[in-house]
């Protein structure tokens, strides 16, 4: 029964539903990662069938391709649907900027290589993930394996000359051993604290051989969606 869910839940599933609304038929949709994204991704394959509403979904992970999959969504790889639509996907964090913090579940590098290959990215999100300032969600950074203590050691360095308050550096760990991306990398989390400057951080973060990709995505998010428990959502940007 979804009433007797958690707040936080009936907020995501409410910031869902509000997305929804921006799905029109013959669209091809990028699909995110995460508890909210999944919200979307049932919610959608609730509407096709309800409505016969017909979309192409890329799906940013082996999680969420299962999860469309399972729901009879029809599917494409990135490099079949050329460009998107509209990408909805959650958040770890977000700011007045719509600058974000995401990979805490892992996919950050498919994440924001689907985001920014469309005409939007929508973020779907409950209120616990608005601050003021990014920082006190770990930063997800996706790493090569190969050397990857090395990288991690350029990462702590570059961080002393970052505004930042913390510079904690740790390896994610998976099931058995480190944690592996959907691309064979592995992620290290950065317990930043607060991020003066997303932006620069991501850059030079980037600039390092090591680095695949960022968990900061800046200037890439169109709007985000934030639902409340009471089935609300409010939209902070442009659709
Ligand atoms: C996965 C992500 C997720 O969007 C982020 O972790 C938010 O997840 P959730 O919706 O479960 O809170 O970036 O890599």
């Amino acid at each position: 029964m979804t009433d007797d869910l958690p707040a936080a839940e009936r907020g995501k599933r409410a910031a869902a539903a509000r997305a929804l609304e921006f799905v029109e038929d013959g669209m091809k949709l990028g699909l995110g990662t995460g508890s909210t994204a999944a919200w979307f991704v049932d919610l959608l394959g609730q509407r096709m069938r309800a409505e016969g509403l017909r979309v192409t979904g890329v799906p940013s992970s082996s999680r969420t391709r299962a999860r469309a999959e399972g729901l009879g969504i029809p599917l494409a790889t990135l490099d079949e649907a050329g460009w998107l639509d509209l990408t909805i996907d959650g958040a770890d964090e977000f700011d007045a900027d719509l600058n974000l913090i995401k990979g805490g579940g892992g996919a950050l590098l498919r994440e924001k290589i689907v985001a920014t290959a469309c005409d939007r990215m929508v973020v779907i999100t409950d209120p616990s993930k608005e601050v003021a300032r990014l920082g006190a969600y770990p930063l997800p950074v996706e790493v090569v394996r190969f050397g990857a203590s090395a990288t991690m050691r350029l990462i702590a360095a570059l961080l002393e000359h970052h505004d930042v308050d913390g510079r904690d550096v740790t390896r994610r760990p998976g099931g058995d051993g480190p944690y592996i991306s959907d691309e064979g990398n592995t992620i290290v989390d950065l317990a930043l604290g607060r991020i003066g400057d997303p932006a620069r951080l991501n850059a030079a973060l980037n600039a390092i051989p090591g680095v695949v990709e960022t968990g900061l995505f800046c200037g890439i998010a169109a709007a985000v969606v934030v639902g409340e428990p009471d089935g609300t959502a409010r939209v902070i940007g442009q659709i």
